[in-house]
């Protein structure tokens, strides 16, 4: 598969790799022969996914942190990349998600939703670049934004994916003159956990529209068979978190003289909930 050729010996970073797309990018760039460091609040799914990436001849490591602690996150990159001595991909995944108006939105969502999605992705992004930069290794961020990006009438949520649109482009121009390539992924709807802090009643229609009754608490993980099964039954309205895989990659694949700067990935259909 490409992922061979592709990651085979390059040293990785994914953040929120205890949950969905992150999760799925790890293990596929384990699997593709990357070391791949996780990153995320939750340990034991991540060291599930460390025994999966171990089981396949990979090598990874799990650090529990959160992404809203700067100090740490930068020194968790400067320590990889010192003991690796480079540093080739960094994944700024975290994210937290909230739907609703602009006006309807909580201060302290607001406010979670600019330091994870935003500020933590700049942190990740700079420690990255200070890593590639110091070791020469060269190297490419990956940066999850969201189709939401292109939607104002997304809420928050979308402003926050909407920077992440614009730090990222900011940052290719300014790193034009390096070996470092910036991507801007814009995933549509996937079937993963990110729906855990939307409303009770949306959660429930997912839930619903995949014909399972489901009543959770507000943040509480949605069962994977949930997900499956809303994958499943709506296949072409909500992508599975290996396709996002696939196309970081597809833009991983890509020679150093090429810069995706963009990628979006939608479901075939559009999801009206
Ligand atoms: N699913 C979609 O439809 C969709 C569409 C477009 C874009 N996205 C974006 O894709 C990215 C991944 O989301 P997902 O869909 O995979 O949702 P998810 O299953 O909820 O995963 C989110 C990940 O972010 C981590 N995270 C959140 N806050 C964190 C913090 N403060 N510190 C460290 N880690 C944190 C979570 O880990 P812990 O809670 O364990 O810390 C989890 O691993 C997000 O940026 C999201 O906005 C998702």
């Amino acid at each position: 598969m490409a992922g061979d050729s592709t990651v085979r010996g390059r040293t990785a970073i994914v953040t929120g790799a205890s949950s969905g797309i992150g999760r799925a990018i790890a293990e596929r760039l384990g699997a593709g022969g990357a070391t791949v460091h996780l990153v995320g609040r939750t340990p034991e799914p991540m060291r599930e996914s460390v025994a999966r990436i171990e089981a396949t001849g990979g090598a990874a490591t799990v650090t529990v942190l959160d992404v809203r602690d700067s100090d740490a996150l930068a020194a968790l990159v400067g320590r990889v990349a010192e003991e690796a001595g480079r540093l080739d991909v960094m994944v700024n995944n975290a994210g937290v998600a909230r739907n609703g108006p602009i006006l309807a939105e909580e201060i302290e969502w607001s406010r979670e939703m600019l330091d994870v999605n935003v500020l933590a992705l700049l942190v990740g992004c700079r420690a990255a670049i200070e890593a590639m930069r110091r070791t020469g290794s060269g190297g490419h961020l990956i940066n999850i934004s969201s189709t939401a990006a292109l939607r104002p009438d997304s809420g928050i949520y979308g402003a926050t994916k909407a920077a992440v649109s614009y730090l990222s482009e900011g940052l290719r121009q300014e790193l034009e003159g390096d070996d470092i390539r910036v991507t801007s992924l814009l995933p549509g709807p996937v079937a993963t956990n990110a729906v855990r802090n939307f409303a009770p009643e949306a959660v429930a229609g997912i839930a619903a529209l995949a014909g399972v009754g489901l009543q959770l608490s507000p943040g509480e993980r949605l069962p994977d068979k949930v997900l499956d099964a809303a994958q499943n039954a709506l296949a072409t309205h909500i992508a599975r978190p290996d396709d996002i895989a696939d196309a970081v990659l597809y833009v991983l694949g890509t020679p150093l003289r090429l810069n995706i700067p963009e990628i979006v990935v939608r479901p075939a259909q559009t999801l009206a909930l």
